[in-house]
């Protein structure tokens, strides 16, 4: 028998995809040319509020604004934790304006905003697993801001090494399931990352590529409920063996701009 896994209430910040599109392409996912339905990716995005709610999390959002397309993946625009913002510096042009936009919505909550020199895209690429904040680079957020982050966070952060485009950030590539548990997918990381995480994280669930290119690893976890993309299906078969309960949000209008469930939630820790 698995063991009863318990979930933890969590608070998270979204932005409502009502300005959603595929306008330029920053990464492997996006097509400018191909149709996208705004009202069906609003209708998927309301799914997943919904069933944040319907599972006991909070759920805050700030207000979209025109002409940033991508502002519905608020995962990007912050690292929060212990109610330390630090923020973000978005590697492509066309998202710097996020950054200012989700710096008012934390100041007007009461949070100072550290603003980093170098590229960082907020839990895009860094991720808190409890003990230690696994930092993603190769693409989008710079070893340069890894040493920001633990110099402003005063907690150990670990570099990772992508090496794979279609997954950009850490956030494709792995999620927490708890403390010490995390789940991946290998062969996005270099072989040293690799060691790394096989090191710290001997009982990690790992995933497949098919898993992977599902957004299966784009997943939030409060503990107990997985929401899960519905493609990932064999992995979401995994998890539920290892006593977690898949929850299944399809967001595959948001899947076009390279995108997923945890992209679209941003954690105040
Ligand atoms: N189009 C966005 C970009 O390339 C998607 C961001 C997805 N966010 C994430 N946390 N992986 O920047």
């Amino acid at each position: 028998m698995p063991e009863r896994r318990v979930p933890r209430p969590r608070r998270f910040l979204v932005c409502e995809p009502r300005h959603f599109a595929v306008q330029y392409a920053i990464n492997p996912w996006m097509h400018p040319g191909r149709p996208v339905d705004v009202d069906l990716a609003r209708e998927q995005w309301r799914t997943l509020v919904r069933a944040y709610r319907a599972h006991g999390h909070t759920v805050d959002s700030v207000e979209p604004v025109p002409g940033l397309p991508d502002m519905v993946f608020a995962a990007n625009a912050a690292f929060v934790l212990g109610g330390r913002v630090f923020g973000s510096r978005f590697h492509a042009p066309q998202r710097r304006p996020e950054a200012e936009r989700y710096e008012t919505w934390f100041k007007t909550a009461g949070y100072d905003v550290y603003r980093p020199r170098s590229v960082t895209e907020g839990e895009g690429d860094l991720v808190w697993t409890g003990r230690y904040v696994l930092a993603g680079t190769g693409f989008r957020t710079t070893r340069e801001a890894h040493r920001e982050a633990q110099e402003f966070l005063g907690h150990p952060v670990i570099g990772l090494t992508l090496v794979d485009p279609r997954f950009y950030h850490l956030d494709t590539a792995l999620f927490v399931l708890g403390d010490d548990t995390v789940c991946y997918y290998p062969e996005a990381f270099s072989p040293g990352s690799r060691g790394v995480l096989r090191r710290l994280f001997p009982d990690a669930v790992l995933a497949t590529r098919e898993d992977a290119l599902a957004f299966g690893l784009n997943s939030v976890c409060d503990g107990r409920h997985v929401f899960i993309a519905p493609r990932a299906e064999a992995l979401a078969a995994r998890l539920a063996g290892h006593g977690y309960v898949p929850v299944p949000v399809d967001l595959s209008e948001l899947h076009k701009a390279g995108g997923g469930i945890k992209c679209c939630t941003q954690e105040i820790h």
